[in-house]
């Protein structure tokens, strides 16, 4: 009788929470490191927008990708899967990270079932503005895989290219080309002078106009690319920063970002939209100092699976909902943006499958942490896992001795001895374990102690010293 009693209950509840189902809006940078926001500790605090958002919001500390590159990484935030589990891994080189540039004929297969594809269900449209980085054939295209509407790119805008053998790369509106990057979209190499920056504020403005004109939910994928080499910026923002033209780019992102903010609130949507902003992969220490940023107090950087690599700045909006100035220990990842947006919408995950990615609402409106391990993987290989304040690498490498002797550093300035190697080095028999809450730099791995506990064993056996034995290790001496 009880569960009957409560049946039409659980329905008016249901029709409630879709009735409500808020607007999402995430917003993805490109290769954007954890210490570029003066809220992370950013010195020269030229991001006064996010810092805001973060007061307004809560600040996620433990936030990760699920890789330290940018095509699996969008893959595995759109499908809420590893990207060994949605394709986007290669087998032809142990750890090696995969990618869509223009000469590869990949793509996001068929099978996945995008974010967008599922939010549709619910009475969503679907927007995307800039990077897609999921293939470029028309089977990859966006509109294919759930979105409505696109103005951006299939790719990274390098260039300028021949326009012969190797075309510049095209921007879309929805299926139409507009043009190319350096031809009809211009980028200025020498002065780093680009509009885009500007076009795809102008872009998410008019969207969200326009869905709050219809009344239609809307969810808003705001993939812009300044911060990737080549960084750019307008005209307004050269020269504005402490930090060169990489900073130049964060101040005119920065800037766009509250003007969106307060779009959405000018139009009376603000505790009526979810937004999240976070990055693909760490900042790329190989562009830097004026074409990269900072990964803060982390080891190397985009393309490795230390920290520098895969925490990322992440921050939650939602006024009204999510507590201002709150500061999450959740260990999250890009994947639970799949996975939260669902649950948003009133949807549940496809059980078809296996998902990765979590709920993270609980953490955000109830404070909740939720035990759950972060995976760090490297094309097909397991690196290393993070579980509460530990991580264990089961491989370390940083690049190949022979990139590295051509001047290409993943960790400039950051060798540490035995863990940022230059060949792949297997720990599977002994992890490499860190305490990332007392060495969040990665660079007193634990290991060591028991090693030398157990060069002390046999030193012990030699002499008949008990210490180690005992299973009480002796007082090491620590490497600080
Ligand atoms: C950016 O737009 C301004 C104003 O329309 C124009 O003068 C300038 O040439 C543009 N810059 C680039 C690099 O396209």
């Amino acid at each position: 009788m009880a569960s009957a009693a409560l049946r039409p209950l659980c329905l008016c509840w249901a029709l409630g929470a879709a009735a409500a189902a808020p607007n999402i809006l995430l917003l993805l940078m490109d290769d954007m490191g954890w210490g570029d926001l003066g809220v992370f500790g950013e010195p020269s605090k030229e991001t006064p927008n996010l810092d805001q958002m973060a007061a307004e919001g809560m600040l996620f500390l433990d936030f990760y990708t699920a890789n330290p590159l940018c095509s699996p990484s969008r893959a595995a935030l759109l499908t809420g899967r590893l990207p060994v589990r949605n394709g986007f891994y290669t087998t032809n080189g142990h750890a090696r990270n995969a990618y869509t540039p223009q000469d590869i004929v990949g793509g996001i297969p068929d099978s996945e079932l995008l974010l967008p594809e599922l939010l549709k269900k619910a009475g969503y449209t679907n927007k995307i503005i800039g990077k897609w980085h999921l293939g470029h054939r028309p089977q990859f295209h966006p509109l294919r895989h759930g979105f409505d509407e696109w103005f951006g790119s299939p790719n990274c805008h390098f260039g300028p290219y021949d326009s012969r053998e190797r075309p510049n790369i095209p921007v879309y509106r929805d299926w139409e080309m507009l043009g190319r990057y350096y031809e009809d979209f211009k980028i200025d190499l020498k002065t780093g002078e680009a509009n885009l920056t500007q076009l795809y504020l102008q872009e998410a403005l008019d969207f969200i106009s326009k869905q709050q004109a219809s009344q239609q939910p809307f969810f808003l994928y705001w993939a812009i690319d300044a911060t990737h080499a080549p960084v750019y910026a307008s005209k307004q923002f050269l020269g504005t920063s402490q930090r060169g033209l990489y900073g130049d780019a964060v101040r005119e992102i920065d800037d766009s970002i509250g003007k969106i903010l307060k779009h959405l609130q000018q139009l009376g949507i603000s505790e009526n939209t979810f937004v999240f902003f976070t990055s693909d992969n760490g900042a790329a220490l190989i562009s830097a100092p004026k074409q990269g940023g900072s990964n803060g107090p982390f080891l190397c950087g985009k393309q490795t699976t230390f920290e520098g690599g895969m925490r990322e700045p992440a921050i939650a909006w939602w006024p009204g909902h999510i507590p201002a100035g709150g500061v999450s220990h959740q260990l999250g990842n890009v994947m639970d943006l799949f996975s939260t947006s669902l649950s948003l919408a009133g949807l549940q995950p496809p059980s078809d499958r296996q998902i990765d990615g979590i709920d993270l609402l609980p953490a955000m409106l109830q404070g909740e942490l939720i035990d759950r391990p972060i995976f760090y993987y490297r094309g097909n290989e397991l690196m290393a896992v993070r579980a509460g304040l530990y991580k264990a690498h089961y491989w370390t490498w940083s690049n190949s001795l022979e990139e590295h002797s051509k001047g290409i550093d993943f960790c400039p300035g950051q060798s540490v001895a035995g863990v940022t190697t230059h060949t792949q080095e297997e720990h599977t028999y002994l992890p490499l374990l860190f305490h990332l809450g007392r060495d969040p730099g990665e660079k007193y791995p634990l290991r060591d102690r028991t090693r030398q506990c157990c060069s002390h064993k046999k030193m012990a056996r030699r002499t008949q010293h008990r210490n180690c034995d005992s299973g009480i290790a002796p007082k090491m001496k620590v490497q600080e």
